[in-house]
């Protein structure tokens, strides 16, 4: 069952009973197969940042698959987030291998992975299993992380699409948002994984999109994904979100999860009847036979080499960890007396909470690792929830006894729940207030799979290293940052805010009861930010180094720019500093001035390079038309205006190095035809109308020094006849006048 002929052979054997049953799943894992014919079961299993599967439950074993009981143990890697702040696309990518060859040793033939929703707020509780605010870097990501995965075989399933980027009632509420938000920042991951990548699944969401369920969205499923993006794979249901089967496999999805649905014979009646065209089932089917074939070459199992893929996970943690404060360079740590205070540091925060529960075959902890460079004591600090005055004071004793202190704190995020603030948990806050106190060298470790509210304890510290949710080689990661034996290299892939209040979504998150309007629309993450001109506690694409690095030299390949024409963008970074470090490049595109609003800048694209002291490397980096595009929604497009544009070469949104300008001469006209109700002052300003409206206005004797002058000008063309009538100008012309002005026909009196 390799190519399309024998997808069609096969089609043409099976029974309507048996298509239908091809598109639902048999349990919680499997989907079904048609023995009869030698069409096997998949298996799919989470995801995202690891595989998670019952042990033993493989299509061979003949078991049902059930999501409890004793988990195989797989390499846990960095959730999502801390995979995106790397900015390294060859190590998500390698992550994504491992995980594929991995998923092959268990029988996984689809991992359901990676996660791209939007971080429309800090609060989403699932933002840890989502790469970043920022769409293109999502969309890099999770196209490098297919790739990953798809190159053993195994299938991805990029989720959970569309708009879910909330989990409070994220199985019923309805998400109201306008083209131009869905297009530019919501959908856009998506779009650029399955052109870049081709994942061969995408899940559809639990929640409504502008009225509709996602998973029975015509224009999500059919019209967007598989028409527009060209999606040739399979539209899987997130685990329970079917609500109307008939409605789904009508608008565009392929497979329903889990099952037995129990409905196919509601479905065979619906065909029978013409409420269902065979044919749509046919093209559901075609899919499922591609994705079973597609799958083949995974089948073969293959020895996993667990210490290499430890290795990788901890390559991830460590380009992912972001260091964000260093005063007094008191980072890296020598071999001194240390304290380490904090149950996360004997018991870390390494993996997600619901479906992306990990259970690794290795845990690196960091209290351990961090003895293996230094003497150090331990306290606990804090357990979860309590105020002890007992453990608050024997911290401090253990600080006061020390050189430094590293307290490790953070907090729990879990599917199925947002958070309700971005405080620090009371007891982390009171304990790292009481060391301050006895012990200023305090430097801390986040380990937290979102934006926190750093202004609540950053008076009160030296150092701070957000860590995410590291993984099963947090340990040895988190100390070889400390130390200094790699240099940090990792940059926030989402904005760090001061407060909750001044988030772009905080006063429609999660919304009000089943509805929520995304009234922010595209000033959402740094675009809000940077355009506002506010200020943030760290800026998206910001990081610190034990290094430094000096941008220098922009070059363009042009200095003009044509539809379909590439833009080569090239500069050279210096390592100045004293230590062997990475720097991550963002390459911003600014268009000053547009025809509809605009962010103030939006990144197209980033690079990462590793550089000796005082080594100089040339960063090159294309720009595609896309990269100065807009989505036009009156014109139902992304296009490109014409005129001059910014590039901008940051070391984060707010630190922009080295910039040039360009001139786009774009073939697209992005305006939309003035009609009556437009002002006379738009026909004015439009070259496309300005001279009939100039014979117009001739006509009507009118020009600046008329009293009525700016009244004809700031009013419509609608009220154009009654104000003739009201200057005593005969008024029967007013129709000739206006249809001139709308046509742009020349005026003849
Ligand atoms: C989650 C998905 C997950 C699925 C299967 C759902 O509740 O939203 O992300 O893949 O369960 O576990």
């Amino acid at each position: 069952m390799t190519d399309m002929k024998n997808i069609e052979t096969i089609l043409s054997e099976l029974t309507l009973q048996e298509k239908l049953s091809l598109l639902e799943g048999a349990d919680m894992g499997f989907t079904n197969p048609v023995e009869r014919l030698g069409i096997p079961k998949l298996l799919l299993a989470d995801g995202p940042h690891g595989v998670r599967v019952v042990k033993g439950t493989s299509p061979e074993s003949g078991e049902p698959y059930t999501m409890n009981g004793e988990m195989e143990a797989a390499t846990a890697f960095p959730c999502e987030a801390g995979m995106a702040a790397a900015w390294n696309t060859d190590l998500v990518e390698a992550a994504g291998k491992a995980i594929g060859r991995e998923c092959r040793a268990f029988g996984v033939n689809v991992l359901l992975g990676p996660g791209v929703n939007g971080k429309r707020s800090p609060l989403g509780g699932r933002n840890f299993e989502y790469y970043s605010e920022d769409p293109h870097v999502s969309g890099k990501m999770a196209a490098a992380f297919i790739r990953g995965i798809q190159s053993e075989g195994v299938g991805a399933c990029i989720k959970h699409y569309a708009l879910n980027d909330q989990e409070t009632r994220r199985m019923s509420v309805n998400v109201h948002a306008d083209q131009r938000t869905m297009r530019e920042i919501y959908l856009k991951p998506f779009e650029m994984a399955v052109k870049e990548s081709q994942p061969w699944m995408v899940m559809g969401a639990y929640n409504k999109v502008n009225g509709s369920f996602a998973c029975e969205n015509n224009e999500l499923l059919n019209e967007i994904l598989k028409g527009e993006f060209g999606f040739d794979g399979v539209v899987v249901s997130d685990w329970s979100a079917v609500k109307n089967k008939l409605a789904c496999v009508k608008n565009g999805l392929d497979l329903q999860m889990p099952g037995p649905s129990g409905q196919i014979p509601l479905l065979m009646k619906a065909v029978e009847e013409g409420a269902l065209d065979e044919e749509t089932v046919d093209e559901h089917v075609r899919r499922m036979l591609t994705l079973i074939s597609r799958t083949a070459a995974g089948k073969e199992s293959r020895a996993v080499d667990w210490e290499a893929h430890h290795d990788i996970a901890v390559r991830l943690a460590e380009e992912g960890i972001v260091l964000l404060k260093n005063e007094e360079h008191i980072l890296p740590l020598k071999k001194e007396k240390l304290a380490v205070i904090g149950e996360l540091a004997r018991h870390p925060n390494f993996a997600g909470n619901g479906s992306s529960t990990l259970f690794p075959r290795k845990l690196d902890i960091p209290l351990d690792e961090i003895g293996r460079y230094a003497q150090v004591s331990y306290a606990a600090g804090y357990r979860n929830g309590e105020d002890s005055a007992d453990l608050l004071r024997e911290a401090a004793d253990t600080a006061k006894a020390a050189e430094k202190v590293l307290i490790f704190v953070g907090n729990i995020s879990s599917e199925g729940m947002d958070h309700t603030d971005l405080a620090f948990p009371k007891e982390q806050v009171d304990l790292i207030r009481a060391v301050a106190e006895v012990n200023p060298n305090i430097v801390v470790v986040t380990m937290s799979g979102s934006a926190m509210e750093y202004r609540q304890i950053e008076a009160h510290v030296k150092g701070i290293l957000h860590a995410w949710i590291p993984g099963e080689g947090c340990g040895r990661a988190i100390a070889r940052i400390l130390f200094g034996e790699t240099c940090p290299s990792g940059k926030l892939s989402e904005t760090f805010p001061v407060c909750l209040s001044n988030t772009p979504a905080y006063p429609d998150f999660p919304g009000f009861k089943d509805d929520v309007y995304y009234n922010e629309g595209i000033l959402t993450g740094y675009r809000f930010y940077d355009t506002r001109a506010l200020n943030t506690q760290y800026p998206f694409g910001f990081g610190l180094s034990y290094t430094e690095f000096v941008y220098s030299n922009l070059r363009l390949s042009s200095k003009e720019l044509r539809n379909g024409e590439e833009l080569k963008v090239s500069f050279d970074i210096t390592n100045t500093g004293s230590c062997k470090g990475k720097e991550a490049a963002q390459i911003y595109v600014a268009d000053p001035v547009s025809y509809l609003f605009r962010p103030r800048k939006e990144l197209k694209a980033f690079a990462k390079v590793e550089l000796e002291p005082g080594e100089t490397k040339t960063v090159t980096v294309t720009l595609g038309e896309e990269a100065f595009a807009y989505y036009v929604p009156h014109i139902h497009r992304f296009a490109v205006e014409s005129g001059e544009f910014q590039i901008l070469i940051g070391a984060s949104v707010e630190d922009i190095r080295l910039s040039e300008a360009l001139v786009f001469h774009s073939g697209h006209d992005v305006r939309a035809p003035l009609t009556e109700s437009d002002l006379f002052m738009e026909f004015m300003d439009d070259n496309r109308y300005s001279e009939v409206a100039g014979q117009v206005l001739e006509a009507l004797h009118m020009d600046a020094s008329s009293p009525f002058y700016h009244l004809v000008l700031g009013g419509s063309l609608n009220q154009l006849k009654d104000l003739l009538g009201f200057l005593e100008i005969d008024n029967s012309m007013g129709d000739v006048f206006i249809s001139c002005m709308v046509n742009r026909t020349p005026l003849q009196i």
